[in-house]
């Protein structure tokens, strides 16, 4: 039976089937590895969703051969890629042009190629972050912020909460990258951003409206230290969110909802950080809804 194909028509409508065509619009997720990505799962079932003629396909390009992987997939007529570990840094200095985002956070996660042959960089984390919070109805105008950690994604993520006004104080364990993330981010019209001794943050949650996690602490297969913080000194209405989303309940989530706060947590900035390069390949702005976190969700459990 192994020659025997579906009639392509049906491929057309029979959902989470793809065709490909000489027409088809071509996207990846260029890692290394990146077998474990989720972004082809996520934007193949947009594309079946909106119906568009379009595939994403994962491209494991090994250190090295970044550049002749992405100029090679832009000759080829791809519209673009997501990038992840460990070309970001790459990928920022390949573009022709940097979106603010990418200069604010330093990196890029975002590559869209424009039809003169030229190179756009996003960084699409922070605001990606931002809309998980507006998306379970977290006012982000209130702030202050406690951000714990300093690395790429807690650069990404204070940016775009600095953008919005909201004051942010930043913990880290190594506090010199805790201050070169402030001496970057301040200035440029924001509020400064604080640093706090990374031994004291516990002490400090009074007076925050936020707490986020960006550290690799409590995920699956990072650090193996034990992270159960003591939140007993957090305002009542506090917000908790933890950008690690493997698993979805942290060890931080799981103390915040013992201590009875609210959380957010990271899967609804994975789905939110995609929206921007789907739209920008395949022209149609995706919407976070329901079906997809249910499909990322039973993924996840797998
Ligand atoms: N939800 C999403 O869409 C999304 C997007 C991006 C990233 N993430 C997650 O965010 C996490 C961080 O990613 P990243 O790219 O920012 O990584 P990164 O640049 O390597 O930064 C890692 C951060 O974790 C801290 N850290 C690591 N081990 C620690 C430990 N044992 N104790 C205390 N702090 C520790 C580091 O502190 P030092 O500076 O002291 O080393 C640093 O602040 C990862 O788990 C990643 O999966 C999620």
């Amino acid at each position: 039976m192994d020659d025997v194909v579906e009639h392509p028509s049906s491929a057309l409508v029979a959902p989470g089937r793809l065709t490909i065509r000489g027409t088809t619009a071509l996207a990846g997720v260029i890692g290394w590895p990146v077998a474990h990505s989720r972004s082809p799962l996520l934007h193949n079932f947009w594309l079946a969703r909106y119906g568009i003629d379009g595939a994403y396909v994962p491209l494991p390009v090994a250190p090295g051969a970044f550049d002749v992987a992405v100029h090679g997939l832009r000759a080829a007529g791809f519209r673009g890629a997501n990038v992840t570990i460990p070309h970001k840094e790459a990928a920022f200095a390949i573009a022709d042009r940097l979106h603010r985002s990418a200069v604010r956070s330093g990196s890029v996660n975002t590559l869209v190629f424009a039809q003169d042959g030229t190179i756009e960089a996003h960084s699409t984390d922070g605001d990606g972050f931002v809309a998980s919070l507006e998306a379970k109805g977290v006012d982000v105008a209130r702030g202050p912020v406690l951000l714990l950690g300093a690395g790429g994604a807690a650069r990404a993520v204070a940016a775009s909460l600095l953008d919005r006004g909201m004051a942010v104080s930043v913990a880290n364990r190594t506090t010199a990258r805790a201050v070169a993330l402030a001496e970057a981010l301040s200035g440029d019209g924001s509020v400064p951003v604080s640093v706090i001794d990374w031994a004291d943050w516990t002490d400090r949650l009074p007076g925050h409206a936020l707490l986020v996690n960006t550290t690799s602490l409590g995920m699956h297969g990072g650090p193996g230290d034990v992270f159960t913080p003591d939140l007993s000194r957090a305002p009542d209405d506090m917000v908790v969110s933890d950008i690690v989303y493997v698993p979805r309940m942290t060890p931080l989530l799981t103390a915040a909802v013992a201590r009875g706060l609210r959380v957010v947590d990271g899967t609804g900035m994975l789905l939110h950080q995609a929206r921007l390069g789907f739209k920008c390949w395949f022209g149609v702005d995706p919407e976070v809804d329901a079906d997809i976190q249910a499909l990322f969700d039973a993924d996840l459990a797998r």
